[in-house]
């Protein structure tokens, strides 16, 4: 799985997203170390802090299978925005795949961050 492949899945699972109140679709493609993918998309709520994002919805589906090995995970909204992980995607991330790739687009680009560059000092107990 080449992170081309990998961001296409994403594209994929935000066909899926349920987003009726920002109309933001993201999706998201997590790469297990098993090599198996869970995908993702957010899925909002009229109570709007019932909203699950894209990252999470994958990481969930993963761990409740009971994978929990990753190396990387690729993001993207439908209108071609760069779908920067929240903070809450991030601290999830840091507990499951601390060591984890970020792939989203730039421009039409992938670009591949460290979840250390976008959350250098996550909460752990
Ligand atoms: N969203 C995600 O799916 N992932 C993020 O990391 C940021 C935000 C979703 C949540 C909500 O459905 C929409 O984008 C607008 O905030």
């Amino acid at each position: 799985m080449n992170d081309k492949e990998l961001i296409m899945l994403a594209h994929e699972a935000c066909k899926k997203s349920y987003a009726p109140y920002s109309g933001f679709h993201v999706g998201a493609a997590l790469l297990a170390a098993d090599g198996s993918v869970f995908s993702g998309c957010n899925i909002e709520n009229a109570s709007y802090g019932a909203t699950n994002c894209a990252e999470r919805t994958a990481i969930f589906k993963a761990v409740s299978e009971g994978i929990r090995n990753f190396s990387k995970i690729a993001v993207v909204a439908s209108d071609g925005s760069t779908a920067y992980p929240c903070g809450i995607c991030l601290q999830v991330m840091n507990e499951f795949m601390p060591e984890a790739e970020i792939l989203l687009e730039e421009d039409g680009e992938i670009k591949s961050y460290q979840l250390k560059e976008l959350l250098p000092k996550g909460f752990i107990l």
